[in-house]
């Protein structure tokens, strides 16, 4: 198994969202590519259905990667979208997978990356949590290799506001496909901090697991997660404390890394990217540093190709891994 640590120097790879470049994400086949690519992981968003079953996708709603306006009219909540917690795992296997749009308009064909796999071809489903880890199981025994997961449980405030408890069920189907230490196979991601802390003290203790923890940074006008105070009501978590100084000190007391947007990491020097002080805060803490998302596709202003990015990332700021939609072209970077 691979075996990382803050302070080892081979940074790793991880397929975001499998081999997302190439084919729609989420995808077995993309996940199969990914591997097949050289990933040292590959990346699972983690979303519950209505029956309590972990699917991997990446949004709470179905709108944007799917036909489901068409496949099941009248099951929208009243902002237009379909959600996954509304749908059995049985229904959502009667979906058709395909290319993320930039809309939630069925009718916009738009993609949100143009030039990607085309919409509506070929043909992909829903898949569940397990059948992902079965694959990755099955593809490291046939090649030999030692690819590792990365999953990421999706808003648990969400879930929490809709009766369910999507922690202690990733956590669960971890243990029992036989991820319960910190050996290098697994990182367990999430953009909440509550629920880090949570995993720390309450889940791993209460399932004996000891998984390696990483906090997900986001901007606070994102909206991306939500707490609830003493009074019950739920409002906007807010993030900037995560980028002030002293800051990976406190996020070291509970996680194991942390995953900032490639974004934070670079400051505009006179119109030139430099990498800011993160990184070596982060890794003086022990905290290993997985920054989101490298794209060939949608590179940083001022940033003219991949592998200027690689070097900004990998040389200039020194971080130990990306999240990456070409593992292929991280992995030839690295010289793999
Ligand atoms: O989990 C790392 C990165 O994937 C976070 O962004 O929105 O792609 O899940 P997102
Ligand atoms: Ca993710």
């Amino acid at each position: 198994m691979l075996v990382q640590t803050a302070v080892m120097a081979q940074p790793v790879v991880i397929a975001h969202r499998g081999a997302s470049g190439y084919l729609p994400e989420h995808t077995l086949a993309a996940k199969a590519m990914a591997h097949a690519m050289g990933a040292d992981y590959l990346e699972q968003d983690l979303v519950l259905t209505r029956d309590g079953e972990l699917v991997v996708l990446h949004d709470l709603y179905l709108d944007r990667v799917s036909d489901v306006a068409s496949k099941f009219p009248g099951r929208a909540r009243a902002d237009g979208r379909h959600y996954v917690i509304d749908f059995t795992l049985d229904e959502l296997r009667q979906l058709n997978i395909a290319e993320r749009r930039k809309t939630d308009n069925p009718q916009d064909p738009t993609l949100a990356f143009p030039g990607r796999f085309g919409l509506n071809q070929s043909r992909f489903g829903v898949h569940t949590f397990k059948e992902e880890l079965e694959l990755i199981r099955e593809l490291n025994r046939t090649t030999g290799r030692a690819v590792g997961i990365y999953p990421e449980i999706k808003s648990p405030s969400f879930h929490h506001q809709n009766g369910q408890d999507i922690a202690l069920a990733a956590l669960k189907v971890l243990k029992d496909y036989g991820y319960t230490i910190n050996d290098g196979s697994v990182y367990l991601q999430s953009f909440d901090p509550h629920e880090l802390k949570r995993l720390k003290t309450e889940l791993k203790p209460k399932l004996q697991v000891n998984l390696p923890l990483v906090q997900l940074i986001a901007r606070t006008d994102w909206q991306i997660t939500e707490e609830q105070l003493s009074t019950g009501q739920w409002v906007n978590y807010d993030y900037d404390w995560m980028l002030a100084p002293g800051a990976m000190e406190t996020i070291a007391q509970y996680a194991d890394g942390v995953g900032p947007h490639i974004g934070m990491l670079l400051d505009n020097q006179n119109g030139k990217l430099e990498p800011n002080d993160l990184v070596r805060q982060a890794q003086a803490q022990g905290l290993v540093v997985h920054p989101y998302t490298v794209r060939a596709d949608a590179l940083p202003e001022g940033v003219g190709s991949i592998d200027e990015l690689h070097d900004l990332l990998f040389k200039q700021a020194g971080v130990n891994g990306v999240f990456t939609d070409f593992p292929d072209l991280t992995v030839r970077y690295l010289g793999r």
